[in-house]
This record gives structure tokens, sequence and C-alpha cells, in this order.
């Protein structure tokens, strides 16, 4: 398998973000220019982009990095934001043949474990992103059930993550809030770190156009604590995607023109 280039510089980046709630504090502080109609994508399309710069900030590199935040819109029906893997995938995919970008970051919120030193309000980067909800047998053909998990890891940034004060580690999804019994053995054989609902698809349209992915999310709710997710999740999303937005903006601050292998 042909694997992304991470020694090229990073100079053109796109977010993919499911929720507007989340996505508003990266937009307005770096003033983000809505994308007027005709936009990029097909139309009919429920995706939103943004776009402008971040200047970058290293010690020998003035330069700007060109931005495209794509917010994956309101259902027409229920107009709700288009939360879960399907809208994921597709908003990751017309972004890459819209934008050409270096890098990909799914970024957003999300669970955390508290048996694993999860708190709200952490920031972690990804590793590596699983599915824990795509259980499907071996079958004849062998590797059926590996597919299922996914296993799709990211560049190694470790340094990076240091130096913006985030953690790191496995990022598990499926297309629920909540989890059952099997999600979590499954989470925990994973050794997963996050539990939230987009990064896994992002990061398999990620891998089949070799774009290198990272998921970068904020924790709202504390998966392993006992306590409901939902009022948890909606009683936390504002300072976590505030804390997102400062996390997500030093990072690409960092990155600019310069290549994922360096760090
Ligand atoms: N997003 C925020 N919290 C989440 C959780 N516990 N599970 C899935 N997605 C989430």
């Amino acid at each position: 398998m042909n694997l992304p280039t991470v020694s090229a510089p990073v100079r053109c980046v796109v977010v993919v973000i499911a929720m507007e709630e989340e996505a508003r504090p990266f937009i307005e502080k770096h003033g983000l220019k809505k994308h007027q109609e005709p936009g990029p994508f097909v139309s009919g399309s429920p995706m939103v982009a943004y776009s402008g710069q971040i200047n970058s900030c290293t010690d020998d590199n003035q330069s700007h990095l060109r931005v495209h935040l794509v917010w994956n819109g309101r259902d027409q029906k229920y107009k709700v934001n288009n939360v879960a893997t399907t809208a994921a995938a597709v908003a990751t995919y017309a972004s890459i043949a819209a934008f050409h970008p270096d890098l990909v970051v799914s970024a957003g919120t999300a669970g955390g474990f508290g048996e694993l030193g999860g708190n709200i309000g952490d920031v972690y980067a990804s590793t590596k992103c699983v599915y824990h909800n795509r259980r499907i047998p071996e079958g004849e053909t062998g590797d059926l059930e590996e597919y299922g998990f996914g296993h799709y890891r990211s560049p190694p940034i470790s340094a990076l993550a240091s130096a913006i004060g985030i953690k790191q580690g496995v990022v598990s999804t499926s297309d629920s809030l909540e989890c059952t019994a099997s999600d979590l053995q499954l989470m925990r054989s994973e050794g997963a770190v996050v539990k939230e609902m987009e990064a896994a698809a992002c990061a398999w349209v990620c891998q089949s156009l070799r774009v290198p992915f990272i998921a970068l999310k904020s924790i709202t709710d504390i998966v392993d604590a006992g306590r409901p997710t939902e009022k948890e999740f909606y009683a936390n999303l504002h300072s976590a995607s505030s804390a997102l937005q400062g996390k997500l903006t030093h990072m690409l601050q960092l990155l600019g023109q310069q290549p994922l292998s360096r760090w």
C-alpha cells in the first residue's frame, strides 16, 4: 500500500467538522470567509466551506498556511447537523477533490475515558483511528474482520503534540453517541482513549486517496463515568469547542509550510 506523503511542506489544510457549534470559534478567530454560490461542491451538497489563511509562527519561517474549514452542514429534512460517518466521508472526499490539501484534520468533540486519564476539555490527536461497531466475521476471503476495525494510522507527530500541549492516542468511531458492552470491549482491546462519530470515516477516505490525516478531538464527556452522555456533552460543548479552537490554531501555526516528517 502506498502511504501518504509526509515529506512535502504543508501549505494547504482541510479541516472537516460535523457540528456548527464546533466550527464557529475557529471560523470567528481567523475571520474565515464563507464560499458563496456556486460553492466548491456539487450543487445541492449540504457541506459549507469557509476559507482563509493562518500565519505560521516558527522561528525560521514567517509564512502563511491556506485553511479550508468544511462544516458538514444540516440535514435537509431534520435541519440538524450532519453528524456521523456518512456525512464525514462525503465531506472529506468532496473537500479533497475541491481543495487538494496536503493534510486533512477531522476536528471536533468526543468522549474520553476517566480510567485512562481523560478529563473534560483535554484535546487529543490521533495515533490511529478505528471503528468499534463494525463487527464483520472473517468469511472465506480472510481480512474482513480487520477491515471492519479499520486501523488507519496517523503520521507520527509526538513532538508537535508536546509543543502544543495535547495528548495522543487511538480514536474510535461509531455512528452512535452511546455504546454497547461489546463496543466498549472492542475499544478497550484496541486501547482507545477517545470515542467519537466521524474520524475513522475521514481517515479511510484519506488513506484511499493518500492524503495525510490527523483527528483532533476535544473531550466533552467521560464515557466510563456512569453519567448520562447527552447531558454532559451539551453542558461542555461550548467550552470544549473553544479549547479545540485554541489547540487547532496552535497546531496549524506550528505546521505552516513545514513537512509533517519534521515532527
Ligand atoms: N461526541 C462527544 N461525546 C461523544 C461520545 N461520548 N461518543 C460519541 N461521540 C461523542
